[in-house]
């Protein structure tokens, strides 16, 4: 077993599960962390867990239970979820706040990993962003072209191939729109992803009160005015709709909240929303204001996509998280000073989000080519 020490502020290129089990116990005040989702990812061997062998006494419980096996390994999955986080579990302070982030169609899995680990699982946080990418399965057309039904063109686009791209900038790509006219025209097999979820979860107290557990040892609590919904501009929420100021009850009244703590921004809730017209369009006007707002870029099929600026040079991780979604999640569950861990860190998103928030950071990531990627964001934001 190391000192904390020798882990803090580092980037470890390795399998978190054989690194974790050389971090001592009780050293770490949160986990914030996206790992794979099981879902064979774009084809990234990291996301695919047909080969993760369940052990027999776990087949065992399952079978008994009447559990069905998945072709797509999604039990496997759960049963990886579940080894990390049970070693997790042992390095994280008793209180510790974790955030893991889930697919929804997989977060079941996710979730269950976690709980069967020893995690409580508090809560999720669901980040709404507009431009996904639904990957769906054109049913229609598919059909068509078994059976050798011609479809229709009802219009054709030509574009410029990408600079860059595969098929460097002078090549045109026509599109071609087509209707079929089989029952099955119009059908598909996937929605459009627009919510992520972050699954909120702790590690049991070792105290008899949050109170206690607080003051041995600096975890249990999530920063609530650290991640306030700001106030637009002009908003006075002391006043009441009757235009008198509202009573101090000094936060603790059923009511009337304190005033001091309402203008500081409104409670945060477990919704988060990007800034996408697509997604302010979806509440009445000027009602999104009570949500949380990080700026994320549409990822295509995962989720909120960062800008290439936040993404740095060459960076060509295929699922790099948005800076402003971690920072604030690195707000909202690390104690002021403390230390999280990324065990799936990937190109270090949380860990540059962390070491701007001023928290310190564990990185581990199998892959050397991301690793090094992390070390060059890191490097850079360093000398910034
Ligand atoms: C979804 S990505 C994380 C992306 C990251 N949030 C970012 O912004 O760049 C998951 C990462 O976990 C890594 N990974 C998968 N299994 C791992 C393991 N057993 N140990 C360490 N890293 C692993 C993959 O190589 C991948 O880079």
């Amino acid at each position: 077993m190391k000192t904390i020490e020798e882990f803090t502020n580092k980037i470890i290129c390795g399998d978190c599960l054989e690194v974790i089990k050389q971090i001592p116990d009780n050293s770490i005040d949160s986990i914030i962390t996206d790992p794979p989702a099981g879902i064979a990812f774009m084809g990234e061997d990291w996301d695919d867990f047909t080969s993760v062998k369940t052990t027999k006494s776990q087949l065992i419980t399952w079978m008994n239970a009447g559990v069905k096996f998945s072709s797509a390994g999604l039990l496997e999955f759960q049963e990886f979820i579940y080894l990390t986080f049970s070693e997790a579990i042992r390095v994280v302070k008793p209180g510790s706040h974790i955030l893991v982030w889930a697919l929804p169609r997989t977060s079941h899995h996710t979730a269950m990993g976690l709980e069967r680990a020893g995690f409580e699982i508090r809560d999720k946080i669901y980040f709404v962003f507009g431009s996904g990418f639904p990957k769906s399965l054109n049913i229609g057309k598919a059909v068509d072209k078994l059976l050798g039904n011609t479809r229709e063109v009802i219009s054709k686009q030509e574009r410029s191939g990408r600079s860059g791209g595969i098929l460097g900038k002078d090549t045109k790509i026509i599109h071609y729109k087509t209707k079929g006219n089989s029952e099955w025209e119009g059908y598909g097999t996937a929605l459009k992803p627009a919510v992520e979820e972050w699954i909120l979860a702790r590690k049991p107290l070792s105290e008899k009160t949050i109170t206690d557990n607080v003051l041995r040892w600096g975890t249990g609590g999530i920063n609530i005015d650290a991640c306030r919904v700001p106030l637009q501009e002009g908003e006075d929420l002391s006043i009441n709709r009757e235009g008198d100021k509202k009573l101090d009850t000094n936060n603790r009244g059923w009511g009337f909240k304190a005033v001091s703590r309402d203008n500081e921004g409104r409670f945060p809730s477990h919704l988060i929303l990007d800034e996408s017209e697509e997604v302010d369009n979806l509440f009445p006007k000027n009602t999104s204001r009570y949500f949380q707002h990080c700026s994320a870029d549409t990822r295509i099929f995962y989720g909120n996509k960062a800008s290439k600026k936040e993404k740095g040079e060459g960076n060509n991780h295929p699922t790099v998280k948005s800076l402003s979604l971690m920072q604030y999640l690195c707000r909202l569950v690390i104690p002021t000073g403390g230390i999280v861990l990324d065990p799936f860190a990937g190109s270090g998103t949380t860990l540059i989000a962390a070491c701007q928030e001023g928290f310190n950071f564990i990185g581990i990531e199998k892959e050397p080519k991301y690793c090094r990627i992390a070390e060059e964001r890191l490097k850079n934001l360093i000398q910034e």
